[in-house]
This record gives C-alpha cells, structure tokens and sequence, in this order.
C-alpha cells in the first residue's frame, strides 16, 4: 500500500525542477522588487547592476513584446509593475546572469525612485475607503428580518483569522527552454500547467500552441500554486524569449515569502437567533476579506466562503455578505480549504458565543442544527447522501465523548495553573470547483507493444498522493501488473486545457478521465481475446493479473501475448477521454444551483492542555470520524488527513503572518514565522472512516480528501479556548486567530498585562 514515489523519494532519485539538468549554457535569473508598498515609479537605475560580470540583461516591462498582465478572473496584475508599485515584494526588474551569486547581486544594485502613495494594510480599513476588488456578494436563505424576530436569543461578535504561508518545501521555480520557430517549453512548479501556457502566451504574445509546459512533480502546493506560479515561468520565459538560452529562476525562501501571496486574513461581524432550545432561526454575516492588492483568485475564494457560511447546520433564515478588500499586500491566494475555513470558523466562533451567552454546552447547539439529507443549503442545493450527523454520532460514541468531559473536568478540578479544554468540531465541505466549468479533466492513455502501460492525465503530483490513486484505478480497469503501469509527467501537448490540481478535485476528475479512456482499450483488449479465444461474444471475457479469463475459468492467453496480437490486428491501443462532472450548474447572479457534486463530512474531538502560567499549550488528541466514501487509496488517505489536520491546527494556533506598519512581511524566515513542529502537532491522533458510505458521485464511489480536514484544526481553537475558560470562569474573550501562546499568556494573565500596560502608559 505504499505510495507510488515512496521508494524514490526516500532515495532521493524522485526528480524535483532544481533537480533536473538543464541544458548547457543555462542563465539564471533574479527578480528586483518593490521595497514601497503603495507609490508612483519616478525612476528605475539597472546600469549598476548591468555592470556586475555575468550579467547578460536586465528585463523591464518595457522589453514585454506581449500584454504586461498575469491577471487570471481579473485583468488587474502587471508581470512587471511599469509606472506605479501596489505592495513590497512586486517584481519591477529582472536580472539575468550566468549564475546565481551574479543574478542576486545585481538583483541588489537595481535602485528604485519611488514617491509613496497612501496605503491601506487592513481590509476594513480598505473596505471604508471604497477600495474593493469587485462589489461585494451576497447569499441569503429565508427571511432574515422575520427570522431574528423568532428568536429567544441574538448574540453579536466580531471574528478576526488570519494568514497562513504555504511554506511548500520547494519554492517557487521555473526553466523556459527555447525551441525550433520561437516557441518555448517551460518547465514549471505548477499546480496548474494551463494557466502558466496561457500567461505566458499572453505575455509574449504568441499563440498557446508555441507553449509546452511540463510538470513532473511539486514539492508541496497547498494552493500557493494554484494561481501564482505563473508570474516566475512568465518571467523565465521573457528572459529566454528574449536571449535566445535557457533560463531558470527559483526564488530563495525568503523571496518568496515576502513576494507571494498567502491564506486571505478576515475581519467578519456575525449575529446568530436562536431558540431557547439551541435550534438557530437566524444567521448574519459579513466578511471583511485582505484580498492584497490585485484579485488573484480572491473572487472565487471569496465565493467559497459564502458557500461554507452555515458550515454543516441547517439555518432557516440566512444573510451571507462578502466583500473583497484591495489593499497593499502581496495578492493573497488559494489556500487548502479556499475561503472555507474562514468561513466555518466564524460560524462556529457565533455558535460558542451564543453558547457562552446561554449557559449552555456548545455541543448541544451544533448537535441541534446539522444537516441532515433534504435539508437546503443557502445556495439552493439540497443535501445528499450527508453523512454528517453519522460521523458526530459516531464520533461520540467510538471515542467516548462523555467519559472525555468528565476526565478533562476532573483533571480541572484536580489542577490550578494547568487546564484542560475539549471541543467537537463538525465539518461539511463541499466538493467541486464553485467555477463550473473548471470541472472537467481529460486522459490519454498509452498501452505499448510490450505491455507496458503510460498513462496521461491533467493532474499534478504535490504530495498529496494523486498519482498513486490514478495508478490504482488503471491497474484495477486493466488488469495488468501494476509495475507496467507508469503515470507520465503532466505535459500540455499531451493533455490540453487542463483545470489546475485544486479543490481537492485531482483524483476525481482525472480519476474518472483516466477510468474512461483505460475502459475504452480494454473493451478492445476484450473484443481481440474473445476473437483469439473463438467465443462468439466478449461479453464474458475479464483480466486479471495478466490472465484472460472466460467467464470465471482462466485461459492460456496473457496480458503481454493480447497486446501484441491486438497490436498485430491493428487494434488501436490508445485512448484519450474527457471527464465533466455532472449534475452540477450554478447560477452565479441568483446565487443559486447545485455547485458541488457532493460534501465531504467529518467530525473530530480535540483535546488541549493549556499552561495557565507561561501560556504554552499541548495538543493531546485528536479523533476524528472522518467520510471518505470507499477509499481509493488508504494510506495516501490517512495521510491527507493528518497533513490538512496539522496544517488546520497551525493556522489556528501558532502561524501568525505579520506585516509591519509600512506594509512590510516581519515574519519572512522561519526564525520568525512558527509552523507546527513535532511537539506542535496533536500527540495522539486517531482516525476512523466512516464505514459503509459509498459515494456515487466519486470513482470507485470515494470521496475527495485534500481539503476538508483542515478544518478539524478549527477544534483546537475552541478547545484551548475551553481551557483559559476553565482558569478564568464566567470571563469572556476575543474570537482573534491565531490562538498563538503569547495571546493566551494574554489571556490567562489579564490583570497582570493590564497592570503593565497602564504602566507603560505611565511612562
Ligand atoms: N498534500 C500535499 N502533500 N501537498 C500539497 O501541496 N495540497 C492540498 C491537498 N493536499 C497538497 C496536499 C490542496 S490545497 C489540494 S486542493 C489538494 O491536495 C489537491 O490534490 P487532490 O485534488 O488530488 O486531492
Ligand atoms: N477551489 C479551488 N480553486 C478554484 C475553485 C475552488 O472552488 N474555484 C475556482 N478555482
Ligand atoms: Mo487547493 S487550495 O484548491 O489548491
């Protein structure tokens, strides 16, 4: 059950872009940036950095033969600002050399004229000023007016969350190699292969034919490919367009972190009716999101957030209100869970405020309002084959919820400068791109003369495992040895129009596109062996392990001997096919329809330790009964889950994305950024599937598993939460992401900081 690369990478052979060879004479580049976040351009200096040896050109965006723009859902992003910055980081000049200590150095004499503009950090601050990306969207269900009238209790609260840098091991990197006529193949670290074809055609001007792009494999995506690896091929390949050799560009850690895009911070109100049973009439929101200074993909990860406004609760009365702030940061980006998580963390954050304010166990609210199937979600699709309510059920049971309480009460009881905390974290996620049209993905198929098999599809391998499952689903539609099975490098001349590997939709859409076209050839395999077999019809005919069966009894005849006689009679043994997920439509102005083709269900219990003296805490565990449909591949599944779980709980507690009051990244290097590290991550995690939940909307009926268990890692927020709450009873705080140690020593040491605030106030 071993992942398809793991022997690879564990011996360090699994090719990686900074890995590779590149051709002889290979330049390197390096990008000039913006050290001013908002301001006019009154003069570029590039002759000092021209004269440092090696150094072959430096690129402006006067040399663009194309349009200067890499804007994807709106043309608003210059490839290289020409008259004016929007935030430190943006590229204004490219250097290139013969290495790389040359290109940095130059990159570092390149001087900038600059006249400041004023600028805006904060997206309500932004929002006030009339700054947005586009106007702002709307969801609503019910009567929101008559449905607060209803209720016994409103409660209203203000929910700030912040960034999260991808911190992907491989940093963003591109190679452009030029090619017979003008045109170029890029090899590039992309989630996305046609967006950087399309990017770069546009920015040399040239048709998308003249473009190959080609992807073996990521070192981590987590979205921060999604969208904005396209900026770095588009560079590389201006610089090779233009001098005629390779040229490669990977930013250094550093780099990237001040010039990318990370997870949107949100600012949102909320205000929440509920009956005095704890059954919620009425839900408002509105969400203030730091889209940074060009839009990005913050329009449809703005949409998501919307979507995932009443988490896995059925609300009668619904209104959802998005705004996309412009400010003058790096454009922040997809992010695992896309808009989502920011969303079910402020519904959650209103139901543990309402619950606070009601005396009452927050459980019994969220057990009171999931979802169950019939029920509609605010965007007019109705739930289905929802297994919510069976996870939470199921949860409770498997892991003893009551027996958790009373334990972590006891130990309460027991202990004064040491709490804990427990909380139920449910989770709903729907699955499709909320872009229709985006799915769809396609498959070419290659079987040759000697069995061995080459398969083709849009997706790209990050990690995440998608290659093993469409390995799986070959093998198994095939009936060859898996070893004859070889998933190819993700190539635009071979698959075209890809949809980008996001939205947890890359074994789904190619899972399925690679099922048809491995069907379509073995029908023809079946057809050849029931002419070689003289059986009248192929009906009967199967393989497995190599062998062709009849009916249940094996044949002499094997997998290598049918190819080649099917090659013989001139049996094409190639097929490509298209996949599009069906069912789904969404009516973008009505803001109604049926966007995803199902939802990933799940609910987890965490438990947290907090020191009530130096504000530290420990993740004790985390048990999760978590919908998968029937796996496709368990292993690489569990991983999924561990991984999002970890990176949900670091969003939620130590990741703290800081800018300075000028705009610039504080916390640009992992001396300054935490991430969750060993003692960081939950001490125990257990995971149970969901048993007998087969989803007829996923190949081989499983369900998509990349983004929605990020989510469980909202649990950890309340729970740490719960444990302040139990060493400072009947006191309320904050809902501020992330619950980082230094806001619980705040928490825990109020009187103490209030004292020392006052005198410094003093001073
Ligand atoms: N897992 C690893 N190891 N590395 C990644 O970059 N990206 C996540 C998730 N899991 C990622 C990962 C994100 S954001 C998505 S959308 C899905 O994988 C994409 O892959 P899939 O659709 O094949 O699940
Ligand atoms: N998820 C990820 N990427 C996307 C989506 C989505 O729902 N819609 C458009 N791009
Ligand atoms: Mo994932 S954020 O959809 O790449």
């Amino acid at each position: 059950m071993k992942n398809y690369d793991s022997s690879q990478h564990v011996q360090g052979t699994s090719l990686f872009l900074d890995d590779m060879t590149p051709p002889e004479g290979t330049l390197v580049a390096f990008v000039a940036y913006s050290k001013v976040a908002h301001g006019k351009i009154e003069g570029l200096y590039t002759a000092a950095a021209l004269g440092v040896k090696g150094v072959k050109a430096v690129l402006t965006a006067k040399d663009i033969p194309g349009e200067n723009q890499i804007g994807g859902i709106l043309k608003d992003e210059e490839l290289l600002a020409h008259d004016k910055v929007d935030f430190i980081g943006q590229p204004v000049a490219l250097v290139i050399a013969e290495n790389k200590l040359q290109a940095a150095k130059a990159a570092r004499l390149i001087t900038m004229d600059i006249s400041p503009l004023p600028a805006v950090f904060t997206p309500r601050e932004a929002y006030a000023l009339g700054s947005l990306i586009m106007p702002p969207k709307i969801f609503s269900l019910g009567d929101i007016v008559e449905g607060f009238t209803t209720a016994d209790v409103i409660v209203e609260g203000v929910v700030e969350s912040g960034g999260q840098e991808h911190l992907y091991l491989e940093t963003q990197c591109a190679m452009a190699v030029p090619s017979e006529g003008g045109s170029l193949k890029i090899f590039s670290s992309t989630q996305g292969p046609t967006v950087v074809q399309r990017v770069v055609a546009g920015v040399l001007g040239m048709p998308m034919h003249k473009i190959e792009v080609d992807v073996t494999r990521l070192g981590g995506g987590f979205g921060g490919k999604e969208d904005q690896a396209s900026a770095w091929a588009a560079l590389a390949a201006l610089a090779a367009w233009k001098l005629k050799k390779s040229v490669k560009l990977v930013l250094p850690r550093q780099e990237d972190m001040r010039m990318t895009g990370k997870r949107h911070p949100y600012s949102s109100d909320f205000k929440i009716g509920l009956k005095i049973d704890g059954t919620i009439v009425a839900f408002e929101a509105t969400y203030y999101q730091n889209a940074g200074a060009s839009a990005d993909l913050s329009p449809a990860i703005l949409e998501r957030t919307l979507f995932h406004a009443t988490n896995g609760y059925y609300i009668p009365n619904v209104k959802a209100t998005a705004v996309s702030c412009k400010t003058n940061l790096p454009p922040n980006t997809a992010f695992r869970g896309f808009g989502g998580p920011q969303g079910i963390f402020v519904i959650e954050a209103a139901i543990y405020k309402a619950a606070e304010e009601m005396g009452i166990d927050p459980l019994l609210i969220q057990e009171k309002n999931l979802m169950k199937d019939g029920d509609e979600f605010p965007y007019g699709q109705i739930a289905e084959y929802f297994n919510l309510r069976k996870t939470f059920e199921r949860a409770c049971e498997l892991y003893n919820l009551p027996e958790i309480k009373s334990k972590v009460k006891q130990f309460n009881r027991g202990q004064i400068l040491r709490k804990k905390g427990v909380a139920v974290m449910p989770v709903c996620f729907g699955i499709s791109f909320t872009t229709t049209f985006l799915n769809q993905a396609s498959s070419l198929i290659h079987v040759y003369t000697d069995g061995s098999v080459s398969v083709n599809t849009a997706a790209i391998e990050m990690g995440q495992g998608v290659n093993a499952k469409i390995h799986n689903i070959v093998q198994k539609v095939l009936g060859c040895h898996p070893e004859r099975i070889r998933i190819d490098t993700t190539n635009t001349s071979r698959i075209a129009n890809t949809s980008a590997t996001a939205a947890s939709k890359g074994a789904d859409l190619n899972g399925f596109a690679a099922k048809h076209a491995a069907e379509a050839i073995y029908e023809r395999l079946k057809k050849v062996a029931a002419g070689l077999l003289g059986l009248a019809e192929e009906k009967n005919v199967t393989i497995k392990s190599e062998i062709v069966y009849n009916a249940d009894s094996p044949t002499t005849l094997t997998w290598t001997e049918l190819i080649s006689k099917a090659y013989m009679q001139r049996v094409s043994l190639s097929a490509h096919a298209h996949h599009a997920t069906p069912l789904i439509h969404y009516d973008k102005v009505a803001a109604k329809g049926r966007p995803f083709a199902y939802h990933v269900t799940g609910t987890a219990i965490v438990e947290t330790t907090v020191d009530c003296l130096r504000g530290t805490y420990k993740i004790d565990s985390v048990k999760i009964v978590h919908d998968i449909g029937e796996s496709l591949h368990h292993m690489v599944d569990l991983g999924q889950v561990e991984g999002a779980l970890a990176q949900g709980i670091g969003w939620m507690t130590v990741e703290e994305v800081i800018y300075n009051n000028q705009g610039r990244l504080i916390t640009d290097a992992l001396s300054t950024y935490k991430v969750p590290d060993i003692h960081a991550a939950a001490q125990d995690v257990q995971i149970e599937f969901l048993e007998n939940a087969p989803n007829p909307y996923g190949p081989l009926k499983s369900k998509a598993v990349g983004e929605p268990p990020l989510m469980y890692g909202i649990g950890a927020y309340f729970s740490i939460m719960n444990a302040i709450k139990a060493f400072r009873p009947g006191e309320t705080f904050p809902i501020t992401a992330p619950m980082s140690p230094e806001r619980v020593l705040r928490y825990v040491c109020r009187e103490e900081f209030a004292e020392m605030e006052q005198k410094e106030l003093q001073l």
